[in-house]
């Protein structure tokens, strides 16, 4: 049994395409100052030829590998956090068995939306610690543009999410001086429909009707006020818990990822903890909201920028449709 999980690499792929605030005017009545203020985002990715989650995450999988140093054959287990499958089914994680090549490697998906990279996280570790598995191999992707309504219908969602993926390799080890130090997530089914989508339905008969489609029910629907209120409580609340029960104080933490919901989403968290612009990252302005994909992107981008160094201490929280929500702890 390892006593630590670490990370042994990370990588992220985003589509080519940039579409900017102003690319959307064309589309709906919004506008890049209400964007803007309203959420910070300047612009997203998005896939401009068919292509499933499954497929923007083996790039950001080999790129993980490499700084690993590892082949996709040196895996143990895939976890792939999406709200956005590539199918209903399949899962994700079963087709990067075969993108990778590596037939008969367990693959699981999680339906987790924004705080999926989180549960996959305290899946992984749990996995690790308990000698199950060596090297798991932890995705957040999601393909949004196809699913999202862009007329002025759906202008309150459609501004803010956008394509990408992420993958971190988590390995076991007995050093104890790196690694996850602790994760926390945590479920409220109550408020299933403040952030939801809801056709096609299996508990309808049919799963989809043409009136379903006239009323928009197959595209996501947020009451995003009822969201923000949660968000900026849940999250600065999950990392205090995480601290407290790990000894450690907002004052250890070297750098803050709060999961790119929304720029006044992380200012309000972060000013909830008390920390100063330096120490807390946020990159939504480039990507929107890719939910699953966002934590690990992040960590990607701070990895190879240097922003994260050996021995920080790396705190990050989610909070999204579910409601779901969690925390983790990383020594890097
Ligand atoms: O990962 C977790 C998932 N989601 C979130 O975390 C989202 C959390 N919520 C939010 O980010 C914000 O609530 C939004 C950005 C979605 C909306 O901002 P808001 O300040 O809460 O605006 P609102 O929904 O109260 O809408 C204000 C006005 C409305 O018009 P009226 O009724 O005042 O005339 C909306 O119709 O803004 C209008 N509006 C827009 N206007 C231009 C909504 N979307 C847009 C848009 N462009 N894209």
């Amino acid at each position: 049994m390892a006593k630590r999980t670490h990370i042994l690499g990370t990588g992220h792929f985003v589509p080519e395409r940039v579409v900017k605030n102003a690319d959307l005017e064309q589309l709906m009545d919004t506008t890049d100052a209400w964007i803007q203020q309203r959420t910070g985002i300047q612009e997203r990715r998005w896939i401009e030829k068919d292509t499933g989650a499954s497929e923007l995450a083996l790039p950001a999988t080999k790129r993980a590998l490499e700084m690993a140093g590892l082949e996709a054959k040196d895996l143990d287990a895939i976890i792939f956090a999406t709200l956005s499958p590539d199918y209903n089914f399949p899962g994700s994680a079963c087709l990067m068995t075969d993108l990778l090549g590596i037939p008969g490697t367990p693959a699981l998906d999680i339906r987790n939306q924004c705080s999926g990279f989180i549960y996959g996280t305290q899946i992984a570790d749990a996995w690790i610690k308990a000698g199950m598995y060596k090297k798991v191999l932890m995705i957040g992707s999601e393909v949004h543009s196809t699913g999202v309504d862009v007329t002025t219908r759906g202008r309150d969602v459609a501004v803010i999410f956008g394509d990408g993926a992420a993958a971190v390799i988590y390995g076991a080890s007995d050093d104890e001086s790196c690694g996850v130090i602790d994760a926390m997530v945590g479920a409220d089914g109550s408020y299933a429909k403040e952030l939801w989508l809801e056709l096609p339905g299996s508990r309808y008969i049919p799963r989809i009707t043409k009136e379903g489609i006239d009323e928009a029910r197959h595209y996501p629907a947020m009451n995003g006020r009822e969201v923000f209120k949660h968000a900026v409580r849940k999250m600065p609340e999950s990392v205090a818990m995480l601290l407290e029960r790990n000894r450690l104080t907002m004052d250890d933490v070297n750098l803050f990822i709060p999961h790119q919901a929304n720029l006044r989403i992380s200012e309000a968290v972060q000013k909830h903890l008390g920390l100063p612009d330096d120490r807390v990252y946020n990159n939504i302005q480039k990507y929107g909201n890719t939910t699953a994909a966002s934590i690990p992107l992040a960590m990607d981008e701070c990895v190879r920028s240097g922003k994260l160094k050996k021995g920080d201490l790396l705190a990050v929280a989610a909070f999204g449709a579910g409601f779901t929500w969690g925390a983790a702890l990383f020594r890097m």
